[in-house]
């Protein structure tokens, strides 16, 4: 659960390993090669670094939250893991690549990220990443909102200011690459509907892990409640009659960091 920036590691990697299962997709784009020096951005409890070690790559996994580091430091010893703030971290060498997986859209200020990113790759380096795109979880953004409106008389703009994701469309976010200097050689904007594991649970698990920024005025029993009212609002149309399907639609992009600068 994410309460306070903190994160609980144990839920997110028993209930939402499927993050980090696709994600293997976005690793084939990396295509890392061995004695590439790599950072994983929004590393969370290190199952892609490691992936991306197999390759041979120097692979370091950065994340803001504590609690993922140490849970990826006790996983996989053998691997580097830092605490970093995307928005503002430098490192030695630059890198051949950045790679990110699901976890830039829970920065709502693009602009340092990307900034960030390009300082530290080198000439001819490139950033791959994958995060939700304009859309993604609409059907539960709706719900979250209309519960707390509706039932707990939050006022609309208050509501909408709590939605923690930024969530770009093709346009917006390649737009904010160029205007850094990056080269955008692939961008794709898809659906990807995602069944969240355990049936009739899984979207407990899932507003437990990720919906707290809806809910810091309440109880954890306050919470469960609230979780009921808004299966009830999406079950149509989020559950298929066994499991609930998420309605992700995920935004990847390659971009280059140009070697030499084009007029
Ligand atoms: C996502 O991966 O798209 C996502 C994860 C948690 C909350 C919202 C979106």
């Amino acid at each position: 659960m994410k309460q306070n920036n903190k994160w609980n590691a144990q839920l997110y990697d028993d209930k939402m390993d499927f993050v980090a299962d696709y994600g293997k997709d976005i690793v084939s784009l990396l295509d890392p090669e061995a004695g590439e020096n790599i950072i994983d951005l929004g590393c969370g409890t290190g199952d892609l670094t490691s992936n991306i070690a197999q390759s041979g790559a120097n692979v370091v996994g950065l994340d803001a939250s504590l609690d993922m580091l140490e849970e990826a430091s006790r996983k996989y010893p053998q691997l580097t893991f830092q605490q970093a703030d995307a928005r503002n971290f430098n490192f030695s060498p630059l890198q051949d690549a950045v790679f990110s997986n699901a976890a830039l859209h829970w920065i709502k200020t693009p602009e340092p990220v990307i900034s960030s990113v390009y300082q530290n790759l080198k000439p001819g380096g490139r950033f791959v990443a994958e995060l939700g795109g304009k859309g993604n979880v609409h059907s539960l953004i709706q719900g979250l909102i209309e519960v707390l409106e509706n039932e707990y008389q939050v006022n609309t703009r208050d509501a909408h200011q709590r939605i923690p994701w930024y969530f770009p469309s093709i346009g917006e976010y390649t737009a904010l690459l160029e205007s850094t200097g990056f080269r955008v050689t692939f961008a794709q904007h898809f659906d990807r509907p995602t069944v969240l594991p355990d049936e009739e649970n899984g979207l407990n698990h899932w507003l437990a892990s990720f919906s707290g920024d809806f809910f810091p005025e309440f109880s954890n029993e306050d919470r469960e409640n609230i979780y009921e009212k808004v299966k009830k609002k999406v079950r149509h149309p989020l559950f298929n009659g066994k499991e609930w399907v998420a309605d992700y639609k995920r935004l990847r992009i390659v971009a280059l960091k140009e070697s030499h600068t084009f007029t």
